[in-house]
């Protein structure tokens, strides 16, 4: 058995190895991020995924446009899926020739210097030049997105990605379009190497996240599986959606693939949606309504800042229960000419959107920064829509890290919420607390009454209970309140990591941390293939050590992990050969 578990730890160490070296020049998050991260992904494990508010990237203009339509692009995509982007912008070309969709924005002529399949043409197309690999295809892309699913699909890191798929043509060049006979033979030939790489179909680009996907199909089977009796806030909704838990946990989903830009169907001579197609992909304003804002249109932006998110305009009267039941998957895009800054960034998250950078620079402390490891690594701490920053360019208050060890020490465990998001603070200060209603989560009352943590849990009106922001749209409907009522900030909210330290929780001081419970075969069997779950339990075991660090509250936490390796070695390791 000992030989075994060497046998999975070094196997374990090759494999962090692996992706240090492939992450060289990409950062990494920090563990403070890992803990907001996964913090604000359970708070909203009730909400539906249409209204979740992820941080998004053009893989088109931070990616490809920088390291060509090839497999060098890899590690900066990969890059992204491990700094927890979840949502990806994919720009698919519809190759009229083969009749194939590729990602590179320009066809294959054949009268290359070389036909070979995996190296790097340069390609002349409209005045630009694409360095692009024929054999990198969407398919390639999709490959990397399953590996990263699989290889975060437990409890600890399950996330949902959203995949936006722009389709566009190749624009024909004005000076060959006379000579339509010409480019045939030069795109069009059956002996080409190039007509038998990709897909011909949409549905087909992603069949590689088969299981993954969240489908228009298996959307009509959990409508019709809801009944409208249940009196949940959000099933009032014309268009239901699952919830994040039940889409992760019961469903075992990671992705959706959406449609939302579209100059190919309108053409029939091009290329028509199959059924296959309808029911694998959400067709914006067919299967789905999305809403799609662009950061180029400035009275959307100013609607935000002054009207959401300036105290001294609030109007009281925003209609916050209507937004999060009407608007569907929010998103707010940018492009080289209203590139994001700090503040914009912050803005729409907080109004909830989730923002998508599209630009190829932007302005990074006053200096023009196109390296996307940069970019990402200056974004990623400003896209939580809970927490409150801690980039220097952004005022906090507050100053507890996660990693802190006073916090530990003290009773820093409980949730403040300050003018910029959320803050741990000591459980025992007494601070005015948030009361949201029962049935509608956006509607709150904060009342001129200070009371610790502990205490706030009785202070409530009838209705109304000690409350917790679980979305980007109930947290900016606290805001307002907070900003409409006689209060300053800071406000409680009812989140904090009391029981198991850096486990974020709510429900009061005696809320249990999911992630006690995940440590036993039997729960994580339902997300791993067997073979894996021993290595998983050491790896997971491992990897929360951190988390589950001695803690003062309760010194005995230890030994009951000693205790629980044990058991499980018991029952588990047994048979293993070794
Ligand atoms: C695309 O292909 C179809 C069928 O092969 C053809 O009729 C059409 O002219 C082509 N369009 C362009 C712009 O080449
Ligand atoms: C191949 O054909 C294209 C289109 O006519 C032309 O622009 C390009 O220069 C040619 N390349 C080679 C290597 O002949
Ligand atoms: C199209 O090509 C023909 C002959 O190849 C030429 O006479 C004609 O001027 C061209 N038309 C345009 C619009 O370039
Ligand atoms: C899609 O294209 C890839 C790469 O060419 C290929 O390996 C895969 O089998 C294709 N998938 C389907 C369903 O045709
Ligand atoms: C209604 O809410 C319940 C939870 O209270 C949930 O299980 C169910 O799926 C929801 N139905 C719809 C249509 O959203
Ligand atoms: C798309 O559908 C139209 C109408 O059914 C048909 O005429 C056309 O040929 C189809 N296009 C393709 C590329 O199959
Ligand atoms: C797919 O959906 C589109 C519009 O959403 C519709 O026009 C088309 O006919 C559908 N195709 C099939 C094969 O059902
Ligand atoms: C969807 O509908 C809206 C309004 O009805 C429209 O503004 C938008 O352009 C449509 N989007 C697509 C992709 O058709
Ligand atoms: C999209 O919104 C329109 C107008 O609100 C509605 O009629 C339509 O049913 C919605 N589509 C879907 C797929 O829910
Ligand atoms: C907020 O709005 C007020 C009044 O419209 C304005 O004077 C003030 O400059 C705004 N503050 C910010 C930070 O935009
Ligand atoms: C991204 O930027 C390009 C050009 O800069 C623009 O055409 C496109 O609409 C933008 N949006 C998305 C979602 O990619
Ligand atoms: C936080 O800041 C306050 C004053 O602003 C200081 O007294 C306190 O020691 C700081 N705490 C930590 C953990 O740095």
């Amino acid at each position: 058995m000992n030989l075994y578990l060497i046998r999975i730890l070094l196997l374990s160490a090759v494999q962090v190895c692996l992706v240090i070296a492939d992450l060289e020049n990409w950062p990494t998050r920090s563990f403070d991020l890992q803990v907001q991260q996964r913090a604000q992904r359970d708070v909203s494990y009730s909400i539906p995924i249409d209204q979740s508010t992820q941080f998004g990237v053009s893989v088109k203009a931070l990616v490809f446009e920088e390291y060509g339509y090839s497999t060098s692009a890899l590690p900066s995509f990969n890059g992204l899926l491990n700094m927890g982007i979840e949502v990806l912008t994919i720009d698919l070309y519809y190759n009229n020739f083969t009749s194939k969709w590729q990602l590179c924005p320009a066809p294959f002529p054949l009268n290359q210097t070389s036909t070979s399949i995996s190296t790097i043409h340069n390609l002349e197309w409209n005045g630009k030049t694409y360095k692009c690999e024929p054999d990198f295809t969407p398919s390639t892309l999709m490959a990397e997105i399953r590996d990263f699913i699989t290889g975060t699909n437990t409890n600890m890191d399950a996330n949902y990605l959203q995949i936006l798929y722009r389709l566009n043509h190749f624009t024909y060049p004005k000076r060959t379009l006379n000579s339509t006979v010409d480019l045939n033979k030069i795109y069009k030939s059956t002996s080409s190497p190039y007509n038998v790489l990709g897909n011909a179909t949409l549905s087909d680009t992603m069949s590689l996240l088969g299981p993954y996907l969240f489908t228009p199909t298996d959307l009509k089977t959990f409508r019709a599986s809801t009944s409208e009796e249940d009196r949940y806030f959000y099933n009032q909704s014309d268009e239901t959606f699952p919830s994040l838990e039940q889409f992760i946990f019961t469903d075992l989903k990671r992705a959706t693939v959406a449609v939302i830009y579209d100059e190919v169907t309108s053409n029939p001579a091009w290329y028509n949606y199959t059924s296959s197609d309808n029911q694998t992909i959400f067709i914006n304003n067919g299967s789905v309504n999305l809403t799609l804002t662009s950061m180029a249109d400035s009275e959307f932006v100013q609607t935000c800042v002054d009207d959401y998110l300036n105290s001294s305009n609030i109007d009281s009267g925003t209609d916050f229960q209507r937004l999060s039941l009407d608007t569907h998957f929010r998103y707010a895009y940018d492009d080289d000419t209203s590139a994001f800054d700090d503040t914009k960034f912050r803005a729409m998250i907080r109004c909830g959107y989730s923002p998508i950078l599209n630009s190829s620079t932007y302005s990074i402390d006053d200096f023009n920064q196109n390296n996307i490891g940069e970019i990402i690594n200056h974004y990623v701490p400003l896209s939580s829509w809970a927490w409150s920053p801690k980039s220097a360019n952004v005022k906090s208050e507050g100053n507890y890290s996660m990693d802190d060890e006073s916090k530990d020490n003290e009773a820093v465990r409980c949730v403040l919420v300050y003018e910029h998001g959320w803050y741990v603070g000591n459980c025992y200060d007494t601070y005015p607390f948030a009361c949201q209603h029962s049935d509608n989560p956006t509607e709150w009352i904060i009342r001129n009454v200070k009371k610790s943590y502990f205490d706030a849990e009785k202070g409530c009106p009838k209705d109304y209970t000690f409350g917790i922001s679980r979305s980007s749209m109930e947290m900016l409907s606290l805001m307002e309140a907070i900003a409409a009522s006689d209060v300053d900030f800071p406000v409680w909210i009812d989140v904090n990591d009391i029981t198991v330290i850096n486990c974020f929780v709510t429900g009061g001081p005696y809320a249990d941390c999911p992630y006690q419970r995940t440590v036993s075969t039997k729960g994580l069997a339902g997300l791993i293939a067997p073979s894996f779950v021993v290595a998983v339990v050491v790896l997971l075991l491992l990897s929360l050590e951190k988390i589950f660090r001695v803690n003062p509250i309760q010194t005995n936490r230890k030994r009951f992990w000693k205790k629980k390796i044990n058991e499980h070695n018991k029952t588990e390791y047994e048979g293993v050969p070794s």
